[in-house]
């Protein structure tokens, strides 16, 4: 039994960038979907609520977060906690940038470099879960998600649909950027998918790598 998804899909070649948004198709991506979720919802120019948890020095976010202070954002604190702050203000996205490190090994270099130790929790499905179950509440219905990353999952299935995968190939022995444009629909979310709840569920450690 499989499910099969009418999602539009593209392919490019790009060169790889740890600045997500500096490499021109993702960004273009990203801006493409920002513009289409303001006209459809006949926002002013510039007044759409987006959300970015991992914004780095990406300005494409109305409201933006980094972990590492010398990253010029709004504020700079653990993504699930900066996530929990929003949800009680009671701030809904219109569009959530969701391009968190894309690995154990990532998480942990990120970590290393604003000196916070690593734990084993930091390291387990459980951190992306985590992050992924406040992003589907924050996001308002018809309001979308635009996931990067080394997969195709975004926030999960549940509650929402696949608009647009669009995988850039950076060549060499890098791994593709796999980005991922979701619309929450006008359905009650479950927590989460049934996949993440497995992995939660097993504590199961990630053994990707670089
Ligand atoms: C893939 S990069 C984001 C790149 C950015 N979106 C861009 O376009 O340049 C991931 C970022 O997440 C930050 N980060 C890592 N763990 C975090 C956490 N738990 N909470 C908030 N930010 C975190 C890192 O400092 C890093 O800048």
């Amino acid at each position: 039994m499989y499910e099969v998804f009418n999602t539009e899909f593209r392919h490019c070649f790009a060169m790889p960038n740890s600045n997500t948004m500096t490499i021109k198709p993702i960004k273009e991506f990203t801006e493409n979907w920002i513009n289409f979720v303001t006209c459809k919802n006949n926002l002013p120019l510039g007044k759409a609520v987006i959300v970015d948890p991992f914004a780095k020095d990406c300005k494409l976010g109305t409201i933006t977060n980094d972990l590492n202070t010398e990253c010029d954002t709004d504020y700079h604190m653990r993504a699930e906690d900066f996530l929990d702050k929003l949800i009680d203000e009671g701030i809904e996205a219109d569009v959530v940038i969701y391009d968190p490190p894309y690995s154990p090994r990532q998480i942990s270099e990120c970590y290393k470099a604003v000196g916070i130790q690593t734990t084993q929790q930091d390291t387990q499905a459980s951190f992306y879960t985590k992050i992924k179950q406040r992003i589907r509440e924050i996001v308002k219905v018809d309001g979308y998600v635009l996931s990067f990353g080394w997969n195709s999952m975004g926030v999960g299935k549940e509650g929402f649909r696949y608009e647009e995968i669009m995988l850039v190939t950076h060549g060499g022995a890098h791994n593709d950027t796999i980005c991922v444009a979701q619309r929450r629909i006008p359905q009650l979310l479950s927590d989460m998918d049934s996949d993440d709840k497995l992995l939660e569920d097993e504590e199961c450690q990630l053994t990707l790598s670089i």
